[in-house]
């Protein structure tokens, strides 16, 4: 059999970004409206620092004001807190992100809680989780979008593909779970405690690996044909010594069974970024009383 096809999250999101750009062109100077993206940083990880770098040039680049915030590692919940609700107040703000993990003195959830759910941009508060599962307009956390949208240039209409989430996180797989049920799939949600996960995924027409653990998904647990989509980015060091990022997925092996698979790196992590783009413009007009204008270069 061929090689499986494989999907090009870069190239999507290149585009993705781009539309965004024209869109919030539009949307100034219809409306004179700049949607506002902040992103607020605790303490000094330095994976953390990378994504609120790589965020910071995105926004600017899609011409979204960008506004950073930082507060030192030692920050107490009230701090936290306080800056949230400074952000909830700030009209020139449409989206907020808190980037995780919050250091251990710091409640993850009360911070999220706090965010007000027009502003969540990540989707992560209660009120967006609930809207999602309940088909109502929400902000839909930014990686299971990319995923959804992912799947949807690969395989057009997904109504009725047995599908399958390996994970389920607040952040990836319930979420994706509910855009997939969203889009018409027979979905199944399997996890660490799933009695025989290899038979499970043998199944799937669509199968997300969302788990975090290198490499975990075998070529053999892959339906000939099936799509693909791994959402793991795993530092491992290699037989060489040498430390490289892995997916989820054994991708040498599925790469020979699959209809088509995402890379790592190159595959959904360039989504997340897109996505949340989209997302705060998205917020924008909802917070402006306006449609999200139609893409004139698409
Ligand atoms: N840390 C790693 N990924 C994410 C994300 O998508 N959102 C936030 N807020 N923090 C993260």
């Amino acid at each position: 059999m061929a090689e499986a096809r494989i999907i090009d999250g870069k190239a999507v999101a290149e585009r993705v970004r781009a539309s965004v750009g024209r869109r919030v062109a539009l949307l100034k100077a219809a409306h004179g409206v700049t949607p506002g993206l902040a992103v607020l940083l605790v303490g000094t990880d330095p994976a953390s620092q990378v994504y609120v770098r790589a965020k910071g040039k995105a926004t600017v680049e899609a011409g979204i004001a960008s506004f950073e915030d930082r507060l030192p590692a030692g920050a107490s919940a009230a701090d936290v807190l306080a800056k949230v609700r400074a952000l909830n107040a700030d009209a020139r703000v449409h989206g907020i992100l808190v980037q995780l993990p919050l250091p251990d003195q710091v409640d993850e959830a009360a911070v999220i809680d706090a965010i007000d759910p027009a502003k969540d941009v990540d989707g992560f508060h209660v009120i967006n989780a609930g809207r999602l599962a309940t088909g109502q307009a929400a902000m839909v956390p930014c990686t299971p979008l990319g995923c959804l949208m992912l799947l949807k240039e690969t395989l057009g209409d997904l109504t009725g593909k047995r599908a399958l989430v390996l994970g389920r996180s607040n952040i990836v797989g319930k979420p994706m779970a509910q855009l997939l049920l969203g889009a018409h799939c027979t979905v199944t949600i399997a996890h660490s405690r799933t009695r025989d996960l290899a038979a499970e995924a043998r199944r799937a027409e669509i199968l997300i690996a969302a788990v975090g653990k290198p490499e975990m998904v075998k070529g053999d647990w892959i339906a000939p044909g099936a799509t693909v989509i791994d959402v793991g980015i795993n530092r491992i060091t290699g037989a060489d010594g040498k430390s490289r990022l892995v997916g989820d997925v054994a991708f040498q092996e599925a790469k020979r069974v699959a209809g088509a698979i995402t890379p790592v790196p190159g595959g959904v992590g360039p989504m997340t970024i897109a996505c949340l783009l989209e997302n705060t413009l998205t917020a924008a007009c909802r917070q402006a009383g306006v449609a999200v204008p139609a893409d004139p270069g698409a």
